[in-house]
């Protein structure tokens, strides 16, 4: 039995800063930011969306009332959650309107989390294989105004329906994966913004793919001859190619362009959105498979994925016949178009304007915010969702 991608969604608020802009206002070249880090806009998250409504607003342009019965496993991976306690999938389930009897839960191993959920969601459906399992990644890359991270943020979310006989992507058995407990990156809980030291993580992400990438070729004999594509974490579009890089002389030179060609269109998407942790590889993903036209139905891509702290995997998947027919490319082709530039005081204005932490009661403009499923406000410590097509 064929298990994987059955679907995938994808949602960004709406308002994005110009990473030119953003160089000028910090003093920095701004071939910095879009040469030397590789990224073009960085999406801003009105007080409006959080983790919940954009991983609601992603799933939303995927799923129809037949998949809202068949779930019955919703995974939310996410390193920007928004409780300690309850999971952000409870929310998702409820918004969405997905059959109670279903089992909601979050996951949490930084960028790695939605990769644990895939593999999870896998064993799930070997089990069950007339469910399906709606996987989230979703998240806020938080570092703070004037910080080297600063030009690493991002917002945005992926919803991955994964199901028996999948018409996107079919996941294969073989997948390499190592932990380490190093501390490249963290967020401690009184914290809304992530500690980095940010050389030390780009030389464990690399070492990370190195290690992941031999392991795998030995468990399974393939090598970069049997790759269409390889996609990366993408935490700024830079990094993955610093990785490919590495072990571009193992294949020919045809094979080598391949590859360089391939990754540039997969992260053509990441490079207009930023870090969205978790989602990120999934996004470099559907950029591939969206922004590539003549990528052929059977095609092997592999996936490297990668969660400071740190865990790495690899694993890899076949395009299934006419993939390109499922997937959402005039839509998000006009998600893309519809967004809204800020200036730089404006997205500074916007970053600082969070949420209380004192209990007091906040109601949000939803009207400005274009997008289905916001937050509204917060009451007795509670935060209030509105999906307006239930209006
Ligand atoms: P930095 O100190 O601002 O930048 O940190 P830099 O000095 O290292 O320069 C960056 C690149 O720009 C360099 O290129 C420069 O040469 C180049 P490289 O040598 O690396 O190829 N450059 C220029 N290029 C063209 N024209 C110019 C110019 N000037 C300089 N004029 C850093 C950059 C990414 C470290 C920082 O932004 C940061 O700490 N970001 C957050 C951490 C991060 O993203 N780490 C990535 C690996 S860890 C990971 O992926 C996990 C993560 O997603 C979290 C999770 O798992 O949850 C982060």
């Amino acid at each position: 039995m064929k298990i994987g991608i059955d679907k995938i969604g994808f949602y960004a608020p709406h308002l994005f800063v110009d990473m030119n802009e953003l160089a000028v206002a910090r003093n920095i070249e701004p071939e910095k930011f879009t040469i030397g880090i590789g990224q073009e806009k960085m999406a801003i998250a009105p007080i409006t969306q959080d983790p919940v409504t954009l991983a609601a607003n992603a799933a939303l342009e995927i799923l129809d009332e037949q998949d809202k019965e068949k779930i019955d496993f919703v995974i939310f991976g996410t390193e920007s959650g928004i409780d300690n306690s309850k999971s952000a999938a409870v929310y998702v389930h409820r918004l969405l309107g997905i059959n109670p009897h279903a089992r909601s839960i979050e996951l949490k191993q930084a960028c790695y989390g939605a990769t644990a959920a895939i593999q999870m969601a896998k064993g799930h459906i070997a089990l069950n294989p007339d469910s399906k399992v709606l996987v989230l990644a979703s998240d806020i890359a938080r570092y703070g105004l004037n910080t080297s991270g600063e030009s690493t943020q991002g917002a945005g979310a992926v919803a991955l329906l994964i199901s028996a006989e999948p018409k996107i992507l079919a996941l294969e058995e073989k997948s390499a994966y190592l932990t380490d407990d190093i501390m490249d990156f963290w967020r401690p809980i009184y914290s809304d913004r992530a500690f980095v030291d940010g050389k030390f993580s780009n030389e464990q992400y690399i070492l990370f793919f190195q290690k992941v990438w031999e392991q795998y070729k030995e468990k399974s004999d393939f090598g970069i001859t049997d790759f269409e594509a390889i996609c990366y974490h993408l935490p700024y579009t830079k990094m993955g190619l610093k990785a490919l890089r590495t072990i571009l002389d193992q294949g020919t030179e045809e094979e080598q362009q391949r590859l360089l060609e391939n990754y540039k269109i997969s992260s053509k998407y990441n490079r207009m959105v930023g870090n969205i942790y978790t989602g990120s590889l999934y996004l470099s993903l559907l950029s591939l498979l969206e922004q590539k036209e003549d990528l052929a139905d059977g095609s092997r891509i592999g996936l490297f994925s990668y969660g400071s702290g740190a865990v790495g995997e690899f694993f890899t998947g076949i395009l299934q016949s006419n993939y390109r027919e499922h997937l959402q490319i005039q839509h998000h082709r006009e998600l893309f178009e519809s967004r809204k530039e800020v200036t730089v005081p404006e997205y500074e204005r916007i970053f600082d304007n969070t949420l209380p932490i004192d209990g007091s009661s906040i109601e949000l403009d939803t009207d400005s915010d274009p997008a289905a499923i916001c937050l509204s406000g917060m009451k007795d410590n509670m935060r209030l969702y509105i999906n307006k097509l239930n209006r």
